[in-house]
């Protein structure tokens, strides 16, 4: 029989992201379990391991009832004196709290700058010519939600993929991730498949296709905006263009894909 939920006091969710791994997360969530099993508490309390907490610099990271304590570097011998002041006294251990419910800042030592795209560049590119141009992202947690906006906005975006006919954004009928690491848009006569989840070394073939580069560029001469993107070794996949650069897809670009690079050519 599964956990009466019902009778849960205490929730912890330990990171089990890749950082957290690297530093030691696992020592720490087996030690905080054998302790609760020890001690008669695996009925009323629940661990949980999560995908990354978005606070890789203090790896390894726990949340305790989430969203109320969120712990920092932790390490076997820190974690049961935490475990046992949450569940006997109800009160979090102050000297490894990154964050408690209330604070107006984290504790954090280790705060990393965050990263922002370069502005705007200009540049003699060989295929583009003389262009403003700037890296994106290129992660699936920004294509995917790219390509999800384009088909809600698709007027005016046209899809230039290496070898295939130009597709227009309008004519597609739906935007499917449901794959291991293909996003799938589908027109009324074809399926076109576009790698944007990380793909494993060793295939070479997904390597091939996958989108690593992600570039906003505005030609001068023609005023034409859009996005190219392009393997890891350099190679063209593609371009995604629009009619102006008063679509508010361009707008969309700059301010959420971009973090808010403005092109300023006028
Ligand atoms: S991997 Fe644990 S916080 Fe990112």
């Amino acid at each position: 029989m599964g956990k009466d939920i019902s009778k849960t006091t205490h929730t912890f969710l330990f990171c089990d992201g890749g950082s957290c791994q690297k530093k030691g997360s696992e020592q720490v969530v087996r030690t905080a379990r054998a302790y609760l099993r020890n001690n008669g508490l695996w009925n009323t309390t629940h661990t949980i391991k999560t995908r990354c907490n978005g606070r890789c610099e203090d790896a390894p990271t726990c949340i305790v009832n989430s969203n109320e304590y969120w712990y920092k570097e932790l390490t076997p011998e820190k974690i049961i004196p935490i475990v046992k002041s949450h569940i006997e006294n109800n009160q979090p251990v102050e000297a490894d709290l990154l964050y408690q419910k209330g604070w107006e800042q984290m504790t954090s030592t280790k705060e990393l700058a965050p990263f922002k795209p370069k502005p705007f560049e200009l540049k003699n590119d060989e295929e583009l010519g003389e262009c403003f141009i700037t890296k994106g992202f290129s992660s699936d947690q920004y294509l995917y939600p790219l390509f999800l906006f384009l088909f809600e906005n698709a007027e005016g975006v046209i899809l230039n993929l290496i070898n295939k006919t130009p597709i227009q954004f309008k004519d597609i009928i739906s935007v499917d991730y449901s794959n291991t690491h293909t996003l799938e848009l589908t027109t009324r006569r074809d399926t076109i498949e576009l790698t944007i989840a990380s793909v494993p070394k060793e295939n070479k073939e997904l390597q091939q296709s996958k989108i690593s580069s992600t570039e906003y560029f505005y030609q001068k001469e023609t005023q034409q905006t859009g996005i190219r993107f392009k393997n890891k070794f350099g190679k063209l996949i593609g371009k995604i263009i629009f009619d102006s650069i008063d679509n508010k897809v361009w707008e969309y670009c700059t301010s959420i894909q971009l973090l808010n690079t403005k092109l300023d050519v006028i």
